[in-house]
């Protein structure tokens, strides 16, 4: 897929003419970022807008003790990095590549006079910021309301429901995440959640397959 193709893929700009996204391809700067690297640290003052072409990028807070918790994991056809553009204040998290990351970058002055110039941008960014802070919600819900066990479930649920496929069966299969990304979502240790999921593959409520969780009949309505 050339560019243009590629930024046709961002719902942000899917209702753009084909004019207009040709000369968003010509201000947006294509950057790789192997895995493991960061794309920008909280606090710092942010220039750019990214969006995802190909890869993962982990939205993160760090605390000093230097536990994180991870806000949001995002992949292709997303975009970050708009906040600190839109109300000049610092980065509010940081991004980190978790897999090898294709991005594109446009620079804030391009940005803004993108978003000036077109309406179905507003509406859009608007719907797509509604929709972030609507899970953002359901996160702190899911903090604040449930027991260890219950967040467990629930990250395991919405992970599945976000990036998983559903089999002829009807389950739902998923990326096996590391525990320590589980814990990181939800401000738990590995070792709680290691239990946890002994527990719920105990009771036949998840399968390992491979590099895949398989979400078994039932575990839905347990959970949902
Ligand atoms: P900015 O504050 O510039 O830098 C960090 C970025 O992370 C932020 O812009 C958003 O793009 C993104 N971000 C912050 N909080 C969330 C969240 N709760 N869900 C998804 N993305 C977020």
């Amino acid at each position: 897929m050339d560019e243009r193709e590629l930024l046709r893929t961002v719902p942000l700009f899917s209702e753009l003419s084909d004019a207009d996204i040709a000369s968003l391809g010509q201000l947006a700067a294509p950057r790789r970022y192997p895995k493991d690297t960061v794309v920008f640290f909280e606090n710092e003052e942010g220039d750019f807008f990214f969006m995802i072409l190909q890869g993962r990028i982990k939205v993160t807070i760090l605390g000093d003790d230097g536990r994180e918790i991870i806000l949001s994991v995002l992949g292709p056809g997303d975009f970050f990095g708009e906040m600190a553009l839109l109300d000049n204040e610092p980065r509010s998290a940081t991004a980190i590549a978790v897999e090898d990351s294709e991005l594109l970058s446009l620079h804030r002055t391009d940005f803004q006079s993108v978003i000036a110039d077109n309406r179905s941008i507003q509406a859009a960014l608007i719907k797509i910021l509604t929709a972030r802070l609507r899970r953002a919600n359901h996160q702190i819900s899911t903090l604040a309301l449930l027991d260890v066990y219950g967040r467990v479930a629930r990250v395991i649920l919405d992970m599945a429901r976000e990036e998983g496929r559903r089999l002829k069966d009807g389950r739902i299969a998923f990326r096996r995440p590391t525990h320590q990304e589980i814990a990181n979502r939800i401000g738990t240790t590995r070792e709680t959640v290691t239990r946890m999921i002994k527990d719920l593959e105990r009771q036949a409520l998840v399968r390992m397959e491979g590099r895949e969780i398989v979400l078994q009949p039932g575990f839905e309505k347990v959970f949902d």
